[in-house]
């Protein structure tokens, strides 16, 4: 399994040959939209936490000239059925057998609206279960109770966690969301891109340090392989 990072939740993970893009937000990122050609993006299947711009902005052009399956919450599914593109509707607690692997639909703490004020849904993140790796995507949340109900069914190889503060979890409560969901290895997203969630990565890599902890910030096109 290959993890790329575009920039802010935006993440392409490979699966063998499968191509799973997660939230795709990149023409409308300061920080990636140089650096990174939505033209040039493929994808086989595109996974969306929830509605906010920052998230999907990007779905809709990526699906269409990839021809990409969106897999999200069913009111975000039917939302994007009805422009013609092809979905795989979930919502939380429910797993699903992809040809890359097992996907579960997990809660969030967060809201998820469409940028013209459309109901989203509720939000979530996504367990992604593919050649015998687990990794967490926690999309936008808050640290939750939840969270400790992941290592009940599924141990983690690593937790993609926000960390930006402000609209999500800080550094702080992220370390403890990394207890709940029993993994210390953990990729952080969500922070940068505005001035909202800028924060200091020296900071940030020694706190999870001091709790034997990994946090690992991918430069935007930067990748790790588990
Ligand atoms: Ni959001
Ligand atoms: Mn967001």
């Amino acid at each position: 399994m290959k993890i790329t990072f575009y920039g802010h939740n935006t993440l392409l993970i490979e699966i063998e040959e499968i191509k799973v893009l997660i939230d795709p937000f990149i023409s409308g990122n300061p920080l990636s939209k140089e650096k990174i050609d939505v033209n040039t993006i493929k994808a086989d299947y595109i996974l969306l936490t929830h509605a906010h711009e920052d998230h999907v902005l990007d779905a809709e052009t990526i699906a269409k000239t990839n021809n990409a399956t969106i897999v999200s919450n069913y009111e975000i599914a039917m939302h994007y059925q009805n422009k013609g593109i092809e979905v795989h509707p979930m919502n939380h607690g429910g797993n699903w057998d992809f040809e890359f692997g097992k996907v579960k639909y997990v809660t969030a703490i967060h809201t998820s609206s469409f940028a013209d004020g459309t109901y989203g849904g509720q939000p979530g993140g996504f367990i992604i279960e593919g050649e015998h790796k687990n990794i967490y995507i926690a999309g936008d949340t808050a640290l939750t109770m939840d969270m400790k109900l992941i290592p009940l069914s599924t141990k983690l190889d690593l937790a993609i966690l926000p960390i930006g503060d402000n609209f999500t979890m800080g550094v702080d409560d992220a370390i403890i969301a990394s207890d709940f969901v029993a993994c210390d290895k953990v990729l952080g997203v969500h922070y940068d891109t505005f001035g909202y969630i800028e924060i200091d990565h020296d900071v940030a890599k020694r706190k999870f340090f001091e709790k034997n902890k990994d946090l690992m910030l991918l430069e935007i096109g930067g990748s790790i392989s588990l």
